[in-house]
């Protein structure tokens, strides 16, 4: 593709937020075998509210579900209820009830399907049409963040400069081979923002370029499907949207920037009880007596 179309995306604003959740959610069995990973609740907010909750606090207007079609309770999660925002909204939660309001109302939600478990490539490339010639944003819901700032930076950055960005952390050396990791530019600030010139999913340690990992936040340019349908499948058959990033950053650097908010992986099941025990330390309504009985509990 000619230099000249990539620029097509100067000064676009990401508008949609793409949300992965076709998992079979393992690492949560035997939960997940009636209750979609996504749905697990943060005292009693889904992951996937919050999730949606950051893709619209950074701008989107449409957010595209890749789904399983066995996955029906995530459609009916957002499906209107005029009834529950009311009964919300009566027991004093005002700002829930407004979140709750927009999905379907002036935020558009679309599912699409994912037959089979074929890696974050693959699903990424099942928002395609429902997404169009657009930059996008992809938001991982194993990993909720204390607020939208880091998505806020990469929508920014990608439409100041028309290339994708991702959100990256500094990992201990022995954590990378879980992870996408990035080589980044010689000339990039310690601190970021990163020209990212490589990037190669779960290196051993040995082979990894830096401690630098990518978390589950993107904003990316449409061009990365056409990378998504050049892939090759990983041994173990998935394809890699590390590897899309790849033949994107080599022809030209993608961003990097490191998250400074707070980031909880709701991955495995100790990160989520850990989101949920600190996530309730922030409700008012909840504090006062979750502190009293941990701090008791704690003591005993
Ligand atoms: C995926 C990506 C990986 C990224 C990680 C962030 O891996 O493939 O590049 O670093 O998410 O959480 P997964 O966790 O699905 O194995």
């Amino acid at each position: 593709m000619p230099n000249g179309i990539w620029l097509a995306w100067d000064s676009m604003r990401s508008r949609t937020a793409v949300i992965p959740a076709a998992g079979l959610g393992t690492r949560f069995y035997p939960v997940t075998k009636a209750v979609p990973k996504e749905l697990l609740p943060i005292v009693d907010v889904p992951v996937l509210q919050l999730v949606m909750d950051e893709a619209i606090a950074a701008g989107a207007e449409h957010i595209v579900l890749v789904s399983h079609v066995s996955k029906t309770p995530v459609e009916a999660y957002v499906a209107p209820s005029a009834a529950v925002i009311d009964k919300v909204r009566a027991s004093g939660r005002d700002d829930l009830a407004n979140r709750l309001a927009r999905i379907g109302a002036d935020v558009r939600v679309s599912v699409v399907y994912q037959d089979a478990p074929r890696g974050l490539g693959h699903a990424v490339g099942c928002a395609r049409s429902a997404v169009g010639d657009e930059p996008f944003s992809v938001l991982l819901p194993d990993e909720i963040m204390g607020d939208a700032t880091l998505l806020n930076a990469l929508v920014d950055s990608c439409e100041k400069k028309g290339v994708g960005a991702v959100g990256l952390m500094r990992v201990p050396m022995e954590q990378v081979s879980a992870y996408g990791v990035i080589t980044p530019s010689a000339s990039s600030p310690d601190e970021g923002p990163y020209d990212i010139v490589d990037v190669v999913e779960k290196p051993a340690q040995a082979d990894a370029p830096s401690n630098l990992i990518i978390i589950g936040r993107y904003v990316l340019t449409p061009d990365v499907f056409e990378e998504i349908d050049a892939l090759k499948p990983h041994a173990n058959g998935e394809l890699q949207l590390t590897d899309a990033l790849r033949a994107q950053s080599l022809r030209s650097p993608l961003t990097g920037m490191l998250n400074r908010s707070q980031r909880w992986d709701t991955g495995t099941p100790m990160g989520w009880l850990t989101a949920v025990v600190d996530i309730a330390l922030t409700r008012p309504d909840i504090e006062p007596g979750f502190r009293a009985w941990l701090t008791q509990r704690l003591g005993d």
